[in-house]
């Protein structure tokens, strides 16, 4: 159930109104996606700047087809839509995860491409879509953030909670911090694109210096990202950037060789 007063709607709109001034936030306290709403609005025409809040999702979407599960209170569910003319959109999915990844802890660690992770467990995961009408690009950017310890629910490892890191966060306090900043974030990437926080990316790069197992097959050393925001990769066949947003990348567990 909505809690309005709970919400930091109006603080959040407070900032980014001044910015934007079409920009709306809404709070449901349930839908399928807030990713599927946002891309069907934007479909629709929809081209005002929002931010979706869900207290519930009963399809959450990850990435390359992969179901996100959350429940009310353990996790913060989002998804922001902007119109967006970025001259590069490489690197987009990078700058959201150091948005918020400084917006909530010295201490949290980005994973190339979209992941926040913390102590070698995934804490959070960006879904960037984009729509594309009559020559204008709508960007959705759904962001999932587990707030409190959840169990392994079949996965491997059991995801890592900010719990761990901020006692005292809620889903509420972390939006306060996050959403905001988050906009501001966009808003840059559009003008000045990736290259300006490649250095900062770089200082939170948990694959760095690290063998990793690459979806499409590679594996290598991970040597940090490029200016476009590519993973650089030391194989057996030289260095290669990996670019696509449809491969997943893991650290091998155990030293081996290219
Ligand atoms: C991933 O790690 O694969 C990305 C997860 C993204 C999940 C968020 S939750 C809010 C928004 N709505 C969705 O259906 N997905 C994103």
């Amino acid at each position: 159930m909505i809690s309005p007063l709970a919400w930091p709607a109006e603080a959040i709109w407070a900032q980014i109104f001044p910015l934007l001034p079409d920009f709306t936030v809404e709070v449901l306290p349930t839908i399928d996606s807030t990713n599927s709403e946002l891309m069907r609005r934007a479909r629709a025409g929809q081209q005002e700047a929002t931010l979706l809040v869900a207290e519930q999702q009963t399809a959450g979407r990850g990435r390359m087809g992969r179901v996100w599960q959350s429940q009310p209170g353990d996790s913060l569910t989002f998804s922001i839509s902007l119109p967006l003319a970025p001259q590069d959109w490489s690197g987009l999915s990078l700058a959201v995860g150091l948005s918020l990844a400084e917006s909530l802890h010295p201490d949290v660690g980005l994973k190339w491409p979209n992941d926040l992770w913390f102590q070698d467990r995934k804490l959070g995961g960006i879904l960037v879509e984009a729509a594309s009408m009559g020559g204008r690009s709508q960007v959705v950017v759904g962001v999932g953030l587990n707030i409190r310890t959840r169990s392994a629910d079949g996965l491997n490892t059991a995801p890592a909670a900010l719990s761990e890191l901020l006692p005292d966060m809620t889903a509420y306090t972390c939006l306060a911090r996050v959403a905001a900043p988050l906009i501001k974030t966009l808003l840059a990437f559009e003008a000045e694109g990736f290259t300006p926080l490649q250095a900062r990316f770089e200082s939170r790069d948990v694959l760095k210096g690290r063998r990793v197992d690459v979806s499409d097959g590679q594996v290598g050393l991970a040597l940090g990202v490029g200016r476009h925001g590519a993973l650089r990769l030391q194989t057996a066949a030289g260095i290669q950037d990996i670019v696509s947003a449809e491969v997943s990348v893991r650290p091998l567990k155990s030293e081996s060789t290219l």
